[in-house]
């Protein structure tokens, strides 16, 4: 892709800025995707290929970010494996949790076929997208995955039970990887034959295990996903949250790009990644609360550390809350984009 500063950026080309786009920037603080959403259910909205291309692109028109990413869930994976999902108003919720199966892996049922919505989706958003406009594509880390599958809803005291069996059944947690791993890796490379431009791997829960667990359980399942979709000339950023001194372990065969999380100061992270790794982030999405004169201040911090590094995509450390101010958002947007970061 052609004049894009979000691409050039992720191929360690030297440019006057650092690209900016928001985790969740499309499905929580848009005036006009809130107003859409009144009218239509998530699922509704993400299975309508013309309705979720519509979604992904109101950022890049609204707040002026440098790429969009594909409106749709990390869910959709546990779905398309025969898991009954709802999104309710508490959040996702599975009809049936695998960790009420002594033998969960005989009521999986992979259907890569149940993810074809979401190839079409891929295919307006690259026929409407304003031109140089990346697009983002994206899927759960299975250890991420695999916690809502087994614990059967969106918990915000840590999965216990999926942790529980975790360490109970750590041969069966490996299938369980395996298994998400595979359909993830069909996924990633459909996404990527229908015309996305970088992918990104949401490891949310990635700070639930000890971080050698963590490693010797999922580090092979990053490896793999992250060899697909860089075999097929495309650049891969990797979330892994909440690692802490994890990162010292993120390494060019994991991926391009990290994405930082708010607790890991970025110039920390910066000491502890390979330096042939690139990073995203890092601003708490919490301060987007906070009034504009707060906010100039934090981003005032990233100056030194932008003037040099060119390898570095500026974003949150996690996705936007609910709630958070479109105009706080905005106001990031034009600060990083109108800035000399006097490079
Ligand atoms: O900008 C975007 O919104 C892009 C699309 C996107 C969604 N989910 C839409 C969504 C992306 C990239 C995700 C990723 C996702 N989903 C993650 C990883 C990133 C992160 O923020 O941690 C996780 C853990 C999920 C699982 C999930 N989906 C939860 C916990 C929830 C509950 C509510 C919420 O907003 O977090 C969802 C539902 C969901 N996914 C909504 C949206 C817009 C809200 C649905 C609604 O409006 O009811």
């Amino acid at each position: 892709m052609q004049n894009s500063i979000f691409f050039d950026t992720l191929k360690g080309t030297k440019t006057s800025r650092p690209p900016v786009w928001f985790m969740r920037q499309a499905g929580r603080v848009l005036p006009s995707y809130l107003e859409l959403r009144s009218r239509h259910s998530f699922w509704h909205m993400m299975s309508d290929p013309v309705l979720a291309a519509k979604v992904s692109l109101l950022p890049v028109y609204e707040l002026g970010v440098d790429a969009a990413i594909l409106f749709s869930d990390i869910l959709v994976i546990p779905y398309a494996m025969g898991m009954g999902l709802d999104f309710t108003d508490h959040g996702p919720k599975f009809d049936k949790p695998l960790k009420d199966y002594e033998y969960p892996l005989t009521k999986l049922n992979p259907d890569p076929d149940k993810l074809k919505y979401i190839y079409r989706a891929i295919d307006e958003i690259v026929k409407t997208r304003p031109e140089n406009t990346p697009l983002i594509g994206f899927a759960g880390a299975p250890l991420t995955v695999l916690c809502y599958m087994l614990e059967g809803l969106s918990s915000r005291s840590g999965f216990p039970d999926a942790i529980s069996f975790i360490y109970r059944n750590k041969g069966v947690t490996e299938k369980l990887i395996e298994s998400v791993t595979d359909l993830t890796i069909e996924y990633a490379c459909q996404q990527i034959a229908h015309g996305i431009d970088t992918f990104q791997l949401f490891e949310t829960h990635g700070g639930i295990l000890p971080f050698d667990f963590y490693k010797s359980l999922v580090f092979p399942a990053i490896k793999k996903i992250s060899k697909a979709v860089r075999d097929k000339g495309v650049p891969f950023i990797f979330f892994p949250k909440d690692i802490g001194t994890g990162f010292r372990h993120i390494t060019p065969d994991i991926c391009d790009f990290v994405s930082v999380d708010w607790q890991t100061p970025i110039i920390e992270a910066r000491r502890l990644v390979h330096q042939e790794v690139g990073l995203q982030g890092n601003l708490d999405p919490r301060l987007l609360f906070a009034d504009q004169a707060a906010i100039e201040k934090e981003l005032l911090k990233y100056m030194e550390f932008g003037k040099t590094e060119y390898k570095w995509i500026f974003n949150l450390g996690h996705g936007f809350m609910p709630g958070s101010s479109f105009e706080n958002a905005k106001y990031i947007v034009d600060w990083v984009k109108t800035t000399n970061w006097r490079r």
